[in-house]
């Protein structure tokens, strides 16, 4: 049987209960205590319940969804929560129910597994990426970049309007920190999602802080948790290098499902930079890396075969530092991605394209990438910048070399075009491609941003 149209029927009897227990307001109340039919059918996310009286006439229906409240009463009894009232569905035997409950449980487990971060990511790069964040040390380096948290702090301080007496998700949530300054900026309710498990050390400074009425620690992925109710703002750091490692940024936009109409995203938009820059010593440098290879006697062993495999895999790396704004070539070409309107979808592929106007004459070695992200409030928008003028950050900035350097002179362009393509390592295959449009002359690379060179001291 395909297993996404499983049925079963069940006998059992229901009991309808809201807080006040007026069951006048109840639906179907006349059916209380009545031996009915149940049917259970799945169809892809959903569990759907029909209920039918003994003439088989549908007199109840209903769907367990992801975010559906329900849990097992003692030994053969069931409860489901539907938005203002429950229903205790009560099976005739034990082992119905228990039937009942292996399928519901399996089911379950089925839809987690088919969740859109299991679809889109391999579980050998989950397993590795959730590790890195369990770990406390990598959540301090997060902390100890000021600028970064200094700035998340300051755009929910100085937009507390957006956050007075509002309910907040913050989406990965690491030890909780934007969670605490969403309360600061006056917060009735966080729910702080955290994949990791790091989300206990969130739970443990909720607590020592006094918070517990304030935020609700929520353990899983964003993309499998039940958030309680739907929420005015969403809350999140996840950008990698280069904007788009880890793609995290998926995460924030899933989240939205969670999202009132006209709520807000904080940080709402994103700018990608590029700009190409002359760097000889970087290329010759990173050249220079693979001459080991090159070597015919090596402990009496000749390596030079795998001397151009070197150079490939070397120039397939991205290389992660900081540099002096005097390298740039051209003034930066910008991507935006608007994280409102934006779709999980939208960040399979993408492509930039890009005319660069040069303003001096020399080698272009390649093309230098950044990002910042603004903060949209009512009150005032705070940008967060990973530029090159601007304090460095654990971002740094990334710069990925053309296979060749393109010979170009000031006054002269050069376009083409980014392609960035996901990846289930949670991450991005980016493939440029560059033309010196007067003299023809082009050059491109391919590049891997899972694993970049870090090349700063
Ligand atoms: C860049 S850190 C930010 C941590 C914290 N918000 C902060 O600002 O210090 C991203 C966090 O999101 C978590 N994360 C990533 N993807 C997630 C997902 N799909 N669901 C829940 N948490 C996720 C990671 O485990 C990590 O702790």
């Amino acid at each position: 049987m395909d297993d996404n149209q499983l049925q079963s029927s069940f006998s059992v009897t229901l009991t309808f209960l809201n807080e006040s227990d007026v069951k006048e307001d109840l639906p179907a109340a006349s059916l209380q205590h009545q031996e009915l039919t149940l049917q259970v059918h799945r169809e892809l996310e959903d569990i759907n319940l029909n209920i039918t009286d003994d003439a088989g006439v549908c007199v109840f229906k209903f769907s367990i969804r992801k975010e559906t409240e329900c849990c097992r009463v003692a030994t053969r009894s069931f409860l489901i929560t539907l938005g203002c009232f429950s229903v205790l569905m009560r099976f005739s035997t034990q082992s119905e129910f228990q039937d009942f409950h292996r399928m519901l449980i399996s089911w379950m487990h089925l839809r987690r597994d088919q969740s859109v971060f299991r679809q889109r990511s391999e579980d050998s790069s989950a397993l590795q990426y959730f590790q890195f964040y369990g770990c406390l040390s990598q959540q301090q380096n997060m902390l100890q970049d000021f600028l970064r948290t200094a700035t998340y702090q300051k755009a929910m301080l100085l937009n507390e309007d957006d956050f007075k007496d509002k309910v907040v998700l913050d989406v990965g949530c690491g030890t909780g920190i934007l969670s605490f300054f969403a309360v600061q900026a006056g917060a009735q309710k966080v729910y702080a999602v955290e994949a990791s498990t790091v989300a206990k050390y969130a739970e443990m400074l909720v607590r020592s802080n006094g918070l517990s009425n304030k935020i609700t620690v929520l353990s899983g992925r964003i993309e499998e948790v039940s958030c309680p109710e739907k929420v005015d703002v969403i809350i999140s750091e996840p950008m990698g290098y280069m904007l788009l490692n880890e793609r995290m940024l998926e995460s924030f936009l899933h989240a939205k499902h969670w999202l009132k109409p006209k709520g807000m995203m904080f940080p709402t938009q994103s700018d990608i930079h590029l700009a190409p820059f002359t760097d000889e010593h970087l290329y010759m440098e990173h050249h220079a890396r693979s001459n080991f290879w090159n070597q015919s006697c090596f402990y009496g062993v000749n390596l030079s075969g795998l001397h151009s495999s070197a150079v490939d895999e070397f120039f397939k790396q991205p290389i992660v530092d900081t540099f002096d704004m005097q390298i740039l070539m051209a003034r930066s070409v910008k991507y935006t991605i608007n994280f409102l309107e934006a779709k999980e979808e939208d960040l399979h592929r993408l492509e930039i394209p890009f005319v660069f106007k040069l303003l001096q004459s020399g080698l272009i070695h390649g093309l230098a990438f950044w990002f910042d992200v603004a903060f949209v409030g009512s009150k005032m928008t705070i940008w967060l910048s990973t530029s090159p003028t601007e304090p460095l950050t654990h971002w740094y900035q990334v710069r990925c070399l053309l296979q060749t350097p393109l010979f170009a002179k000031m006054g002269q362009t050069l376009s083409g075009h980014v392609h960035l393509i996901a990846n289930k390592r949670q991450s991005y295959d980016i493939h440029i491609s560059a033309v010196v449009d007067q003299s023809g002359f082009k050059s491109g690379n391919s590049l891997d941003l899972k694993n970049p060179f870090f090349r700063y001291a």
